[in-house]
This record gives structure tokens, C-alpha cells and sequence, in this order.
């Protein structure tokens, strides 16, 4: 069932998330590779965003959650007390179902990155990464004339992509999605699909939808977790047209969820 994957990004065993007494998320094996877009869905409530904040420690933040379990990144400990939990959090970034950009301008929403980890040496610089980040997130040639706007006045697909060109800009290896197209009409949730497949092989993406042909449209890996439990996880295809598992076949087909 946990299917390895020779070279993986992100490695988890036997990974368990409590709150207090609760177990959200139990025994869960899985790697992420670089190659993959990596898809997780199931019910509400089964715990995706859980297992999705256990990959660059944001249950931290979370007064009763407690994770088990290894989580590897490149094949070192997040959890281990050497970790620097903000500098994991660069690595890891992670993009929101609601678009959350800072009350800044546009250039300062994907410079903040940059500045706090001293990854530019003048302004020139700044400029640079900022406006490649800009550019791979897809949205340069919409803002490049109104850098100086707030973000927040920005249409929420746009305000999406300026969320990805924040996490991008300081140059992560995971980039972590949750739901990050249901605030989203279908025009903007194409651009941001359409960004995904541009962004696959350059960052390890994980994404985690409720919408099943989002799922199969951008994704080549999918896990199916049922009440904390992961279900199933392997190609896409096989999962949407060949499920082993019942409950897989239930969920895909609309039978619960
Ligand atoms: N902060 C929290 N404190 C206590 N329990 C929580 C907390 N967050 C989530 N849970 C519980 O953990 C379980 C998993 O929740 P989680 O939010 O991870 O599910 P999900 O799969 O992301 O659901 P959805 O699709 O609705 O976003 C649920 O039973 C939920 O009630
Ligand atoms: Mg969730």
C-alpha cells in the first residue's frame, strides 16, 4: 500500500496527528517526488488538511495537536529539535483555499519572503526575484504596471496566484495546496491548473481537492484517505478507472463525500 518512490522528496511513516485525544490522521506511509503532482482527496473531515499541515509543521501552531511518525524532507527529520522551523516553512510553502495576501502592496506581498531570509543583496536584486516570481506564478504581465497596488485589491484569482508568487519567491523545494481553487470561478481555477502543470518538475506540489476531475486533470499521484485512514495511493489514472479499494470506487463515484 505505501508505495515508495526511489528518489522521494517528502518521505512519511507511520505518521499520527492527534488533537488531545482525537487521532485525525492514522499510520500514514507515503513519499512525494519532484516529478509528480501529488493529488490527496476524500470526505470532509477524513483529514486531509491535517496530513497536509504535518509536512511543514504548521499543526505547531495548533494548541493540542501533537504529530508521530517520520516525516523526511530530502531525508532529514522536520521534527528533529535541530529544525528550524521557519526556514522548514520556506522549503515547504503552502497556498490556501482562501487567498490571503498580506494588506501590502503587490510588490512588497512576494518581496516579504525575500527580505526576512536575506535573499537578495540590494534592491536590484529584489526586483529580480520578485518579478520571476511574478512571472511563474503567471501573473507578471497583469501587475507589472501596478506593483505599487495592494494586493488585496486584486480579483481573487489573481490574489491566488500572487499567494503562489509569494511562496515561490523564496525559491521553495514543496509547495502545499489546500483547496487552493474553491473560493475560485472557473476561469481563474483553469489558470491556476494551467500553473500547476507548469510548475510540476520544479517544486514538489501537493494538492489537496475536493473536485475529482481537478484531481485527474492535474495530478499523477493520488491518495484517498477515509477517516484518517489512507485508503489508497498510486497513479491517478489507476485510482479514478481502476480503484482496488471499495471505498475509493464509493467515494470517486459520488457514492458518499
Ligand atoms: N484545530 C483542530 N482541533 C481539533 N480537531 C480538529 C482541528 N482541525 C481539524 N480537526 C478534526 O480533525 C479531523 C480532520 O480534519 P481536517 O480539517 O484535517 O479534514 P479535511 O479532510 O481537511 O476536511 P475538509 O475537506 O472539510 O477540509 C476532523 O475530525 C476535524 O474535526
Ligand atoms: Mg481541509
Amino acid at each position: 500500500m505505501a508505495e515508495t518512490t526511489a528518489n522521494p522528496k517528502i518521505s512519511t511513516r507511520n505518521v499520527n496527528v492527534y488533537y488531545g485525544e482525537k487521532k485525525a490522521i492514522d499510520n500514514v506511509s507515503i513519499d512525494v517526488d519532484m516529478d509528480n503532482v501529488t493529488a490527496f482527496i476524500g470526505p470532509s473531515g477524513c483529514g486531509k488538511s491535517t496530513f497536509l499541515r504535518s509536512l511543514n509543521r504548521m499543526n505547531d501552531t495548533i494548541v493540542g495537536a501533537r504529530v508521530e511518525g517520520n516525516i523526511l524532507l530530502d531525508g532529514q527529520d522536520i521534527y528533529a529539535s535541530s529544525m528550524d522551523v521557519v526556514q522548514l516553512r520556506a522549503r515547504v510553502g503552502m497556498v490556501f483555499q482562501k487567498p490571503n495576501p498580506f494588506p501590502k502592496s503587490i510588490y512588497d506581498n512576494v518581496a516579504y519572503g525575500p527580505r526576512i531570509h536575506g535573499l537578495a543583496a540590494g534592491k536590484a536584486e529584489l526586483d529580480q526575484i520578485v518579478e520571476s516570481a511574478l512571472t511563474r506564478a503567471g501573473l507578471w504581465g497583469e501587475v507589472k504596471d501596478r506593483l505599487g497596488d495592494s494586493g488585496t485589491a486584486l480579483s481573487g484569482g489573481q490574489q491566488q496566484r500572487l499567494c503562489i508568487a509569494r511562496a515561490i519567491a523564496v525559491d521553495p523545494e514543496v509547495i502545499l495546496m489546500d483547496e487552493p481553487c474553491s473560493a475560485l470561478d472557473p476561469i481563474a481555477t483553469a489558470r491556476i491548473e494551467e500553473l500547476i502543470h507548469d510548475l510540476r518538475g520544479k517544486y514538489a506540489i501537493i494538492i489537496v481537492t475536493h473536485n475529482m476531475q481537478q484531481a485527474a486533470r492535474v495530478s499523477q499521484r493520488t491518495a484517498f484517505f477515509h477517516l484518517g485512514n489512507l485508503i489508497e495511493f498510486g497513479e491517478t489514472s489507476e485510482i479514478f478507472t481502476n480503484p482496488r479499494e471499495d471505498r475509493t470506487k464509493d467515494y470517486i463515484t459520488g457514492r458518499y463525500g
